[in-house]
This record gives C-alpha cells, sequence and structure tokens, in this order.
C-alpha cells in the first residue's frame, strides 16, 4: 500500500523539488495538490502545479486552487525569491490539464473524511488553506495520519525579518490556528515541523547536480558555476534535469545574493522527505505557538520546550538529519525517475 499525501504548495522552487521527490518515490501516492498563495499567487501556483505534472508525464492527479489572500493580512509574494513564475529561469507552456472545480480547502476535509486515518498531509506553504479547511472540519487534527510542515524557526534566525520564517510571515494567523487545533491531536499525530533551523542545513550545491544529471543518463553533463553568466539555460538532454538545473541555478543566485553562498536551501524536498520517512529527522516534543502582536516580532513562532506554559506539546519539531543522507535519496530517486519518464535514446 503506497502512502496516500495530499500536499499543499506555493510552488515555488523547492516546493516543485518536493514534488518531484514524492512523484519520484515508488512508496507514495499524492491524492491531491492544494495550491496555495506564498511565494507567487495562488492561480500561478497552481498553473506551476499542471505544468509540472505535466512535464513529469504524471496520471492525473487532483490540482485545486486555493484562498487568493491570507486570513488576515494582504498577500506579500516573493517573485525576487522564485523567480517572475515562481519557477527560477525555468518556464512551463499552457497546460491542458483543468483545475479541480472544488476549493483547497474543501478538498482537504473531502479527502481527510473519506480515508481517515490514512492520509499524511505535506505543507511547504502558508497554511492559508489547511486552516479554512480546519474552520470546515475541526477533527482533522484526529483524522489525519500525520501533518508534515515545513515552516517556522526556533532558536535560529529567520529568513523574512530577523524573527520570522517565510510561510509563517505570510500568514501568522493561519499558523496559529493550525497548531492551536493540532493540541487535540494524540501524541503520535503531533504534526512534524521543519524549520530554518534544520532545512538551512539541507545547502544544495553545483556538484549536486552533475550527479543528477549522470544518475538520470542526461547529456552533456554540464557543471553549473557561480563564474557563470546569471540565467545561463541548461542544454540537458532530459527536461526534467533541464527544469531542476534551469529552477535551481536561479535559487544559487539568490542566495548568493544575499551572503550565503552559491547554494541553495532545500527546505521543502526536506520535508517531503521527512513525510515519507520520518526516521530522517532528529524531533522533540514542544508547544509551538505564533506570535500576533508584537511589534517587531509578530510571525514569530516559539517553541515551550519545557512546559512553562502549562500546556502540552503540539508539535514534534525537527531539531536534526543528515543532509547527505537525504541528498543521496533525492538524486538517486529523482535522477532515476527523469530517466525512466524520459528514457535516454
Ligand atoms: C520556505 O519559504 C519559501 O520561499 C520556500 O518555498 C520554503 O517553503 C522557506 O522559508
Ligand atoms: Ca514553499
Amino acid at each position: 500500500m503506497r502512502q496516500k499525501i495530499i500536499m499543499d504548495v506555493d510552488t515555488g522552487i523547492d516546493d516543485a523539488l518536493a514534488m518531484l521527490y514524492l512523484l519520484a518515490s515508488s512508496e507514495a501516492e499524492i491524492v491531491a495538490i492544494a495550491s496555495t498563495a506564498g511565494n507567487v499567487p495562488a492561480a500561478q501556483v497552481a498553473a506551476n502545479n499542471l505544468g509540472l505534472l505535466d512535464l513529469c508525464r504524471a496520471p492525473e492527479i487532483e490540482v485545486a486552487l486555493g484562498a487568493a489572500a491570507p486570513l488576515a493580512v494582504p498577500l506579500r509574494t516573493t517573485e525576487d525569491t522564485h523567480g517572475p513564475q515562481g519557477v527560477g529561469y525555468a518556464e512551463f507552456p499552457p497546460s491542458p490539464r483543468a483545475l479541480s472545480e472544488r476549493s483547497a480547502a474543501r478538498m482537504w476535509v473531502d479527502l481527510v473524511r473519506e480515508h481517515p486515518g490514512e492520509i499524511v498531509g505535506l505543507c511547504t506553504g502558508p497554511l492559508t488553506n489547511l486552516a479554512l479547511a480546519l474552520r470546515l472540519e475541526p477533527e482533522l487534527p484526529r483524522m489525519l495520519k500525520r501533518l508534515v510542515v515545513m515552516g517556522g524557526t526556533f532558536g535560529h534566525p529567520g529568513n523574512t525579518t530577523p524573527t520570522n520564517e517565510w510561510n509563517v510571515h505570510v500568514d501568522p494567523e493561519a499558523w496559529k490556528e493550525v497548531f492551536d487545533a493540532f493540541a487535540a491531536a494524540p501524541a503520535d499525530r503531533r504534526p512534524l515541523v521543519c524549520g530554518l533551523n534544520v532545512t538551512e542545513t539541507i545547502e544544495m550545491y553545483p556538484e549536486h547536480l552533475p550527479r543528477l544529471a549522470e544518475r538520470a543518463e542526461s547529456i552533456p553533463v554540464q557543471e553549473v558555476s557561480v563564474d557563470d553568466t546569471p540565467g545561463t539555460r541548461s542544454k540537458a538532454s532530459n527536461p526534467i534535469v533541464r527544469f531542476v538545473t534551469d529552477a535551481v541555478r536561479f535559487y544559487f543566485e539568490f542566495h548568493r545574493a544575499y551572503d550565503q553562498g552559491y547554494l541553495a536551501h532545500m527546505h521543502d524536498p526536506f520535508a517531503a522527505a521527512v513525510a515519507l520517512d520520518p526516521g530522517l529527522a532528529v524531533t522533540r516534543p514542544a508547544t509551538v505557538d505564533v506570535e500576533l502582536t508584537g511589534a517587531i516580532t509578530r510571525g514569530a513562532t516559539i517553541a515551550d520546550w519545557a512546559g512553562m506554559w502549562g500546556r502540552e506539546p503540539n508539535a514534534d519539531i525537527v531539531i536534526g538529519t543528515d543532509p547527505a543522507q537525504f541528498f543521496d535519496r533525492l538524486i538517486a530517486r529523482v535522477g532515476d525517475y527523469a530517466r525512466a519518464v524520459y528514457p535516454p535514446a
């Protein structure tokens, strides 16, 4: 039995790689994809999700459109991080696939009710749609097999403000509603939270891309270098390798522009890997809450590790992993998948 997964994404360069990771994993069944406004507007996220399924010649998978804006504040997007369409220098042609007729929140609720205890939710964007789904079905925390989220930061600086991680910063009210709702989840169904404290250790370097191309038998095996003209486009024979290279090059350039080096943090693919294999992550339980009123800290995620608030833990926070093991898996899975979808001539 493959693991049923609902993805909720704001695709997004690293969200796209998270989708590729799951599509490439034989033990995963993506039952549906919710498109959440975040890195780019929701309609662009949905177009990217459909485009990626086309690129992968994937079977039909329901893709639903999410709310256009966060629960309580205007939408903020970040094309400077993810490119004009959200997938770096890559582009998708218009998709012949149709979007779902139901909203992302409705889809979450319907599918979890149809398969109680069976679905893992993987959220790699703002939690707007999951919060809306919880308003429709407050029992979701007891009905999901597990929830894995990428967001927040714990004992580590933010990437959007000194205290805030992007996904929470976009919709703090939604994250608070989700963490509050999961206080009702049994201990073995607490959300696994992949924050920046761990995902910023998941550093993709230029050397990873030739490894992917070789595994996929894509030619020529091109190096991506800090000395390349920005925006250089891939000539890889394999369209999936070409996509990954064009998308990730933009992410390398973004990280370099912010003095982090010519590398890219693979936040969302790591969360995808944890969703399939929680054993990849060392975790620690805590009670998590979201600051909504601080003049300079609104959107900060606060973990009470010691029970000082007198509230039961509502999250298992990821505090460690082995990045090399993750990259070996990512390259092996996506490389083999790319070769299978587009066999070498
Ligand atoms: C998160 O923000 C987004 O830009 C990425 O896709 C990731 O989900 C990291 O803070
Ligand atoms: Ca994301």
